[in-house]
């Protein structure tokens, strides 16, 4: 295969000199093999940044498609809860829903890794889980945003026996990168490769945990395809001073995909204008801006390609030591990406499919290979799914549920899984890329969302902090350009029913999930009918139920738009209000 003979030839320039890096079976340290070493599963979890699932980028991965989606399961449906890098894996790494970390944002007051410690989570999450449960674990790549060259100390990431953590402001460029190794101070890396760096230091720790007797949990965390990101001063407001531009590939990979384009699908710089609020009001681009995103996109195609290599090496590796196949090795993005949708530049932080349904492949003992499913997931699930497959016990704060890795399990899911997701977001939305129309930065893109898939239905229903809401009939309109809450709609009837009769139902599911804890978030038609006699939307739909929700629930809406989670700007919350369902009330009971 040309991709792997490239990648050995320039594995041997790039690492030259790194002696615990073997190129040949020969150089592998000695693994212990047989009943000394420990039977329970390894994990190894590849992070990307901002890989979008919609634009196609896992076309262009061939060692991830020959490793990952031909021998593991891809799911199809599977969601972040708030499309933004940090707020995201926050989430991820401690199963809990945003409105419950609140860390919602990329840096104080409202997030990074200043609000991880503050809110407690440095001593509660993944990490630690695993290590008490026997498991050596490792990290390297970006953790959270505003971890930086300054604080990485205050206090240290706690949970790893082994870490290299890339630090900001330097995060986000290819070419000048800090890393943090352990409790060393920072190092810099100016004019090396972020992605080469990063693959030398994964390497390195897959070494370091298989001379160990215990299982162990590896996780790598590429910055690409994520933009480059330079800050011009250091302003207290990073973001709104720093320059977007296209990530950038290793040198090798720069010439390829020169046709590559965004995919023209229906919302692609669409004619009319679609969405609410302020993506309501973005202008069409024109073709020079076309131009610079399809540009923006190959880069994208690019950048991963170190990425694929790396994914190439690490089952390479595992396979020489034996261990490939009892080791689940687990694969996602952060959140996903839009280019050129809706008339939107480059970014993510919105709740359109682009952004929340993204990659995610397991492969591993018992999962099913080459195979892909359909039933419903999200990133809260995920700290759950690793604590399971090593025989961990759950814990009562997760607001997700394992993933079935099983055919069994896959095949119960179908039957029983939920078929929701509940998305949300604070602040504001940036345009990456050129600032093409001097309004790059969008306020109050502050939502509630919900995503819910079942055998005869794919919406998603939003309440915006303005009070515009958003429902769109996936079946009938993937790009979501037909907001049938819209004044304008022509649609009057959905799924047999009366339009409002189901939009109804949907503001109440909402309004369980957008202040839900623990198995609320699991199963939320139990908090509007305790009695168990609801699962899904299609119960609920049942005439006898129009009274409940038509007249006697609160409706989800907002006082203010807050960049924040700020409790008396959500609409009704407590007791006191009325029936409501945030934790703590009477529903509480069944839990
Ligand atoms: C890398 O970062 C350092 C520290 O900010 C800076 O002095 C240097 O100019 C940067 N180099 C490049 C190539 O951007
Ligand atoms: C995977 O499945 C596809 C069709 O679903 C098939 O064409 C392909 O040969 C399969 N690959 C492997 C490695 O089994
Ligand atoms: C954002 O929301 C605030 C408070 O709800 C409002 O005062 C302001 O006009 C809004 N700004 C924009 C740009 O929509
Ligand atoms: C979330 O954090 C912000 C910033 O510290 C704080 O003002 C807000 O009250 C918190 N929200 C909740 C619901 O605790």
């Amino acid at each position: 295969m040309v991709w792997s003979s490239l990648f050995w030839a320039n594995l041997g320039l790039g690492l030259a000199g790194q002696k615990s890096i073997g190129l040949t079976p020969e150089s592998l340290p000695r693994v212990p093999q047989g009943p000394e070493r420990s039977s329970q599963p390894n994990i190894v979890f590849v992070l990307t940044d901002d890989q979008d699932l919609h634009l196609d980028s896992l076309n262009y991965l061939p060692s991830i498609r020959k490793h990952l989606l031909e021998q593991g399961t891809f799911y199809k449906r599977h969601f972040c809860t708030i499309a933004l890098c940090c707020p995201s894996r926050v989430s991820l790494w401690t199963g809990k829903a945003a409105h419950n970390t609140n860390v919602t944002d990329v840096q104080p007051p409202y997030g990074g890794y200043p609000k991880f410690v503050s809110q407690g989570l440095n001593d509660d999450f993944l990490p630690i889980w695993l290590q008490d449960a026997g498991y050596n674990t490792y990290y390297t790549g970006k953790l959270f945003n505003t971890h930086t060259v300054t604080n990485y100390h205050l206090p240290y990431v706690n949970g790893f026996t082994g870490s290299d953590f890339l630090l900001d402001p330097f995060t986000y460029q290819y070419l000048n990168s800090s890393y943090q190794r352990n409790k060393d101070p920072p190092v810099h890396y100016e004019g090396k490769h972020t992605t080469e760096i990063l693959t030398e230091k994964a390497y390195g720790f897959l070494t370091d945990a298989v001379q160990e007797k215990k299982p162990f949990f590896l996780a790598v965390a590429p910055v690409a395809p994520h933009s480059n990101v330079k800050f011009l001063v250091d302003g207290p407001d990073p973001d709104l001073q720093a320059e977007f531009s296209p990530p950038i590939p290793l040198q090798r990979h720069a010439h390829l995909f020169p046709d590559a384009k965004v995919p023209r699908t229906e919302n692609f710089n669409p004619e009319e204008p679609s969405g609410v609020n302020w993506v309501k009001r973005l202008p069409r681009q024109s073709q020079e801006n076309v131009d610079y995103n399809d540009h923006f996109y190959r880069e994208r195609l690019r950048a991963l390609q170190g990425v694929d290599e790396l994914v190439e090496g690490l089952v390479d590796r595992l396979g020489r030591h034996g261990l490939l196949e009892n080791t689940y090795i687990i694969y996602t993005s952060d959140n996903g990406y839009h280019i050129g949708q809706h008339r939107l530049q480059p970014g993510k932080e919105c709740g359109f499919e682009e952004n929340i349904n993204i990659p995610l492949i397991i492969r591993g003992p018992g999962v099913p290979k080459n195979a892909t499913t359909q039933v419903v997931t999200t990133h809260t699930d995920l700290a759950p799914t690793i604590l399971k497959l090593i025989g961990a016990p759950l814990r009562a704060s997760f607001d997700g549920e394992a993933i079935p890795t099983s055919h069994s399990e896959i095949a119960k899911a179908k039957m029983k899984r939920h078929e929701h997701v509940n998305v949300e977001y604070w602040g504001f939305a940036l345009g990456e890329g050129k600032n093409w129309d001097g309004e790059r930065l969008h306020l109050n893109n502050t939502y509630k969302a919900l995503r819910i898939v079942g055998k005869s239905y794919n919406f998603f229903y939003s309440v915006w902090c303005n009070n515009e809401h958003e429902l769109y009939d996936l079946n009938q309109d993937p790009g979501q350009l037909k907001n049938l809450l819209a004044k304008n709609t022509l649609v009057d009837r959905l799924l047999g029913h009366p339009l409002p009769k189901v939009a109804a139902r949907l503001d109440s599911l909402l309004f369980v999930l957008k202040s839900c804890k623990s198995r609320t978030c699991i199963e939320p038609w139990r908090a509007l009918h305790p009695a168990g006699n609801v699962r899904n939307l299609h119960d609920a739909l049942s005439p006898r139920f129009d009274q409940f929700y038509e007249v006697q629930q609160k409706k989800v809406e907002y006082t203010r738009c807050e960049a924040g989670y700020i409790l008396d700007a959500e609409g009704p919350q407590f007791e006191k209000d009325g029936l409501v369902y945030r934790y703590g009330s009477h529903w509480a009971d069944w839990v």
